[in-house]
């Protein structure tokens, strides 16, 4: 797909890797559409920065926590700009939760972002992209993988969100192409202290952090690859290639 012109949502994009996905649509040409919840003044950024560069973007607010909120703002999206054409479900939360400390609230609230969410962003995508086609890009986890003793919740919902991807992408061909991005660490949690970065960096085959534009170009490479569709990329510097 040539991204000149073309329609891409980014959800989350008002920070972290949302944002560089989207700086990297609209560095290419492509019309973006800035979600964002919280982080209004990094979404005014993000529109800002691709405006800047002679690209064109709008920012568009929504809790994806409400079902209903994720599928009307793709519609908003594509009345606002007249079509559809890539959808990158980046949002997303990781709250570390015990297995003694998870209550139903925080295990709803991981599925209700991770999972229910990226599928009625999806659904409504799908309405819109129609028979003329389109790309979904869903960002995953090694933790879908992996067993992380303080992250339960957290890493089944991301193992749903690569079901998910397997399963709109059988449902939604052949105009539609859908294919996640698993990441490794890259930007982490804010907060974490140097000890932890260096343990990663010390327990990681390629001894590096992930950077946002490796995630960034997987992305780029799956909306380009038209013969792709239901894959995961992990892109995690070889953290599941330790067992
Ligand atoms: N960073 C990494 O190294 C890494 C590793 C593996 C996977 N990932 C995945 O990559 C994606 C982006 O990660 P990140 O670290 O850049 O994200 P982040 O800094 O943790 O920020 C979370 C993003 O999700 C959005 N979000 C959270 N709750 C929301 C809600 N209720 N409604 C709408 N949007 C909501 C936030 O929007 P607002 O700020 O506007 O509220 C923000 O853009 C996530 O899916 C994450 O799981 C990241």
């Amino acid at each position: 797909m040539d991204l000149a012109g073309r329609v891409a949502l980014v959800t989350g994009s008002g920070r972290r890797l949302g944002q560089a996905i989207a700086l990297a649509l609209g560095a290419r040409g492509a019309r973006v559409a800035v979600h964002y919840n919280a982080s209004a003044g990094g979404a005014t950024e993000t529109v800002d920065r691709i405006r800047a560069a002679g690209g064109t973007a709008e920012p568009f607010v929504a809790d994806l926590s409400d079902a209903e909120a994720a599928g009307a703002l793709v519609h908003r999206v594509a009345d606002a700009f007249g079509a559809l054409d890539v959808l990158v479900n980046s949002a997303g939360i990781m709250e570390r939760h015990p297995v003694p400390t998870v209550t139903p609230a925080a295990w709803d609230l991981a599925f209700a972002i991770n999972v229910r969410a990226p599928f009625f962003t999806s659904q409504a995508a799908a309405a819109r992209m129609g028979a003329r086609g389109g790309v979904i890009v869903n960002i995953a986890d090694l933790a879908a993988f992996e067993a992380w003793t303080g992250y339960v919740p957290h890493g089944v919902s991301k193992a749903a969100l690569v079901a998910l991807t397997r399963g709109l992408a059988h449902a939604l061909a052949p105009h539609i192409r859908v294919a996640a991005v698993a990441p490794g660490a890259v930007l982490l949690p804010d907060g974490w202290a140097g000890a932890q970065s260096e343990h990663l960096v010390a327990t990681t085959p390629l001894k590096r952090l992930g950077a946002p534009d490796d995630i960034v170009q997987t992305v780029l490479f799956l909306i380009a690859s038209d013969y792709i569709t239901g894959e995961t990329i992990i892109v995690d510097g070889g953290r599941n290639v330790r067992r």
